[in-house]
C-alpha cells in the first residue's frame, strides 16, 4: 500500500486516483498523526508525502514527519513532494533519509517513474549482510568484463546486480582507470534497458556555449553555423540509458540546464520552441570529490542529489593488490590473443606487480602489460621485462628526451596526435594533467581526441 499525506485533499485524492489507476492501493492522510495511524497498521509500503502542509511553509511539520517515519520504519521509503522555491528544503529531506523528491507541479509520469524507482530499490536491499561470493554474482548477472574478486569491488558488483532493473540514477566515482566505464557498461547490460540505446557523453569536452546544441540539438538556422538540424545526445538515448561520463566538470550553466531535463524529462530543441520529452536512465561518473565541489560552489547540490540516489565507489588498484595477480593474467591472455603466440607472466613479476603504486590503476597495469608483450619475445615474461618497460614509461618531470623528427617525415597532424599520445602516456591518462601539460583546455583537449581518434 502507498500512503500518501497531503493536507489539500485535492493532492490526496488526485495523486491516490493515479496510483490506483497504475495497480497500487493507497491510503491518504490529511495530517502528520493521521499519517503514523495508518503507518502503525502496518503494511505500508511507500510514503508519498507533502513537505509544506498544514499550510505552513516552513516545511518544519512535514522534516518532523519525515524523521519520525525514518526512525521508526527505516525501511519504508518516502518519496517528498516540495515546491518549486523549495529544494533547499527537499535537500535536507534526502540528507535526513529520503529516497527522492519530485516538485510541484509535477507530472503524472515522474510521480509514477519515482514511485515504480523507489518499490524496485526497496525490494532490491539484501536481506543479509553477508558478503556475496563471485560466483553467486556471475550466476546473477553478466560481469564477464570485470575481473577480479577484491571484496570492496564484490559489493560494487552486487549492487549493480541489485539496481541494474530498476531506473535508478547511479554515480560512479573512483580515481581515473579504476573502471568507471566498465561499471557504467555493467549497469547497462544487466538492466531491463539493454536493448535501447546507450548514449555516453563526455561533459569534460564540452564547451559551454555547444552545450545546448550537442545536449538538445538544434534545428537548421537556429544560429550562424546550424546549417542542418542535428539530434541531441538525449533524443538519442529516449528510451535507454545516458552515461554522463565527467560530470564534475560540467560548468555552472550547463548544470542548470541538465537540472532541468532530469527533473521535468522535458527538454527543447534550440531553435524550436516545442518542449519534447525524454525517457532515459540516467548513469554518471566522475573521478572529482563532487561534495567538495558542492561545498566550494562549484556543483550545485540539487543536481547532485539527482544523480547520487546510487552511488558505487571503485577502489584504486593499490587497495586491491589480491586482484593485480588476475588482473595482469587477463590482460597477457588479452596481447597473447592479439598477437597470436603463448604468453604467460612468471609467479616473481606477478608480485612484483602488486608492490607497485599503480597511480594510473587498471588503466595504467593493462597498458604496461601490452607494452612488455611487445617489448618483449619471450614466452614467459618476468620481472626484468617488466621493469625495463615500466622504465620506458616516461617518469615524471623527465625532460622531453626525443628530438623533433627530420623534416619532411611528419605531418603537423601526425606530430600533435603522437604528442597528445605521448603525454596520456606519461600522465596515465589524467586528463586535466594532460591538458596542461599541453597548454590546451580541457575542451580542446576531447576534441583534439575525437579529431584523432584518440580514446580517453
Ligand atoms: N575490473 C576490470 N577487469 C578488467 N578490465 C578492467 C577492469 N576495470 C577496468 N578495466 C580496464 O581498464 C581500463 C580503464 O577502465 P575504465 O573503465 O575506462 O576506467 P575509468 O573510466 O575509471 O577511467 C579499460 O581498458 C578497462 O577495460
Ligand atoms: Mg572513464
Amino acid at each position: 500500500m502507498i500512503l500518501v499525506v497531503d493536507d489539500d485533499i485535492s493532492v490526496t485524492t488526485s495523486l491516490s486516483l493515479l496510483l490506483k489507476q497504475a495497480g497500487y492501493q493507497t491510503a491518504t492522510a490529511a495530517s502528520a498523526a493521521e499519517a503514523l495511524e495508518w503507518l502503525e497498521r502496518g503494511g505500508c509500503e511507500l510514503v508519498l508525502q507533502d513537505m509544506n502542509f498544514s499550510r505552513q511553509t516552513t516545511g518544519e511539520e512535514g522534516m518532523e514527519l519525515l524523521q519520525e517515519i525514518k526512525q521508526r520504519w527505516a525501511s519504508v521509503p518516502v518519496i517528498l513532494m516540495t515546491a518549486w522555491g523549495s529544494i533547499e528544503l527537499a535537500v535536507q529531506g534526502i540528507k535526513a533519509g529520503a529516497a527522492d523528491f519530485v516538485t510541484k507541479p509535477w507530472t503524472n509520469k515522474q510521480i509514477l517513474q519515482a514511485v515504480k524507482t523507489a518499490l524496485g530499490l526497496a525490494a532490491a536491499t539484501p536481506s543479509t549482510e553477508r558478503t556475496i561470493t563471485r560466483k553467486e554474482l556471475d550466476c546473477q548477472g553478466d560481469f564477464a568484463n570485470i575481473i577480479g574478486t577484491d571484496p570492496q569491488l564484490l559489493k560494487v558488483l552486487e549492487v549493480v546486480s541489485r539496481v541494474a532493473p530498476t531506473d535508478a540514477s547511479v554515480l560512479i566515482t573512483g580515481e581515473s582507470g579504476t573502471g568507471k566505464d566498465e561499471i557504467a557498461q555493467a549497469l547497462f547490460r544487466n538492466s531491463s534497458r539493454r536493448d535501447q540505446p546507450f548514449v555516453k557523453v563526455n561533459l569534460g569536452g564540452i564547451s559551454s556555449t555547444l552545450f545546448d546544441s550537442e545536449m538538445f540539438g538544434h534545428v537548421k538556422g537556429a544560429f550562424t553555423d546550424a546549417r542542418q538540424d542535428r539530434t541531441g545526445r538525449f533524443a538519442l538515448a529516449d528510451g535507454g540509458t545516458i552515461f554522463l561520463d565527467e560530470i564534475g566538470d560540467l560548468a555552472p550553466s550547463g548544470q542548470v540546464k541538465l537540472l532541468r531535463v532530469l527533473q521535468d524529462r522535458t527538454y527543447e530543441v534550440l531553435g524550436s520552441s516545442k518542449t519534447r520529452s525524454v525517457d532515459v536512465r540516467v548513469i554518471s561518473a566522475t573521478n572529482q570529490n563532487l561534495l567538495e565541489l558542492v561545498e566550494s560552489g562549484a556543483f550545485r547540490e540539487d543536481l547532485l542529489y539527482r544523480l547520487n540516489l546510487i552511488v558505487l565507489h571503485l577502489p584504486p588498484l593499490r587497495q586491491r593488490p589480491e586482484d593485480i595477480p588476475l588482473l595482469a593474467r587477463h590482460f597477457a591472455l588479452g596481447a597473447a590473443q592479439a598477437y597470436r603466440r603463448d604468453l604467460e607472466i612468471d609467479a616473481a613479476a606477478l608480485s612484483w606487480l602488486q608492490t607497485l603504486p599503480w597511480p594510473g590503476n587498471i588503466r595504467q597495469l593493462k597498458q604496461l602489460i601490452e607494452r612488455t608483450a611487445l617489448m618483449s619475445s619471450s614466452r614467459i615474461l618476468g620481472t626484468d621485462d617488466f621493469s625495463a618497460a615500466l622504465s620506458m614509461q616516461p617518469e615524471e618531470g623527465q625532460s622531453g628526451s626525443s628530438d623533433l623528427p627530420a623534416p619532411g617525415t611528419m605531418t603537423l597532424d601526425e606530430l600533435e596526435r603522437s604528442m597528445i599520445v605521448q603525454c596520456m602516456e606519461r600522465y596515465q591518462g589524467n586528463i586535466s594533467r594532460v591538458a596542461q601539460a599541453l597548454g590546451l583546455s580541457r575542451a580542446a583537449l576531447y576534441r583534439r581526441f575525437e579529431k584523432y581518434g584518440i580514446a580517453p
